[in-house]
């Protein structure tokens, strides 16, 4: 594991985006998975900005959603394929057809999971996996207690993560249930970065670094990962031991 601290969340933003651009220039053809969330926002900034600088081209790449809300439509406000496309897809020259995010609206979303897992392998499997972390140590919606193994699935959001999820949604829950990529899927993939912003990460993150393996932490799991970067602000790195820092 490797561990760099960057001064603030677009300190962070940056790095990430410099990481992907790297990717993508050693490999055009690249396959990625992505993230949604407050955290990435910065890095797909940087992005369209590296883009914008004809610094890297995105055509030839694959992207893939880490998850969606079910049952929501994909022009819904708040759905992830709707953040995609207006904090990224929008303003580069990605090929939409190579595009993909789980359709949370599909009439059988057990066939929607099979068929995005399958989709991944089709695509020969992930090349950079990008993560944000939840309070509670999730990575893509895979919750507290999700199997190691587990692949692209329905599951059921824990009630911290539909509090914290809320402010997207009217009321004050978000949705009950998501499709997610699941741990095996991301374990698969051959380099991981994961991004962590904000204090209130510090606690998580220092589980994922310090802690025991445990399912109780779904992230704590990438420590065993031969290829992963953890990427932090000052404050997200706030709680880690003095000789991790
Ligand atoms: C979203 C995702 C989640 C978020 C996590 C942190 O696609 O995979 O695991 O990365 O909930 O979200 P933020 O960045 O909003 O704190």
């Amino acid at each position: 594991m490797q561990i760099r601290i960057l001064e603030d969340s677009d300190g962070l933003g940056r790095s990430a985006a410099e990481a992907v651009a790297k990717e993508l220039k050693a490999k055009p053809r690249s396959i990625l998975l992505l993230p949604t969330g407050s955290t990435p926002l910065d890095m797909y900034r940087h992005l369209i900005d590296i883009h914008a600088q004809e610094q890297v081209s995105f055509s030839q790449a694959t992207f893939f959603n880490l998850d969606e809300y079910l049952g929501l439509f994909s022009e819904h406000p708040a759905s992830y394929r709707r953040y995609m496309e207006e904090n990224f897809y929008c303003c580069v020259d990605t090929d939409l057809d190579r595009v993909y995010v789980p359709n949370g609206n599909a009439p059988d979303p057990a066939v929607e999971c099979e068929r995005y897992e399958e989709a991944i392998k089709g695509a020969g499997g992930i090349d950079l996996c990008v993560l944000g972390i939840g309070r509670n140590g999730h990575i893509g919606f895979n919750e507290p207690g999700a199997s190691f193994d587990s692949r692209t699935r329905v599951v059921r959001l824990t009630e911290s993560t539909r509090r914290v999820n809320a402010e997207d949604f009217e009321g004050d829950r978000a949705p009950e249930k998501a499709i997610t990529v699941g741990m095996g899927t991301i374990l698969g993939s051959k380099k991981i970065l994961l991004l962590a912003s904000g204090e209130n990460k510090a606690t998580a993150v220092a589980r994922v670094v310090e802690g025991p393996i445990t399912e109780e932490v779904p992230a704590s799991v990438l420590q065993r990962h031969s290829n992963f970067t953890l990427l932090l602000d000052q404050e997200a790195a706030s709680s880690l031991c003095k000789e991790n820092l």
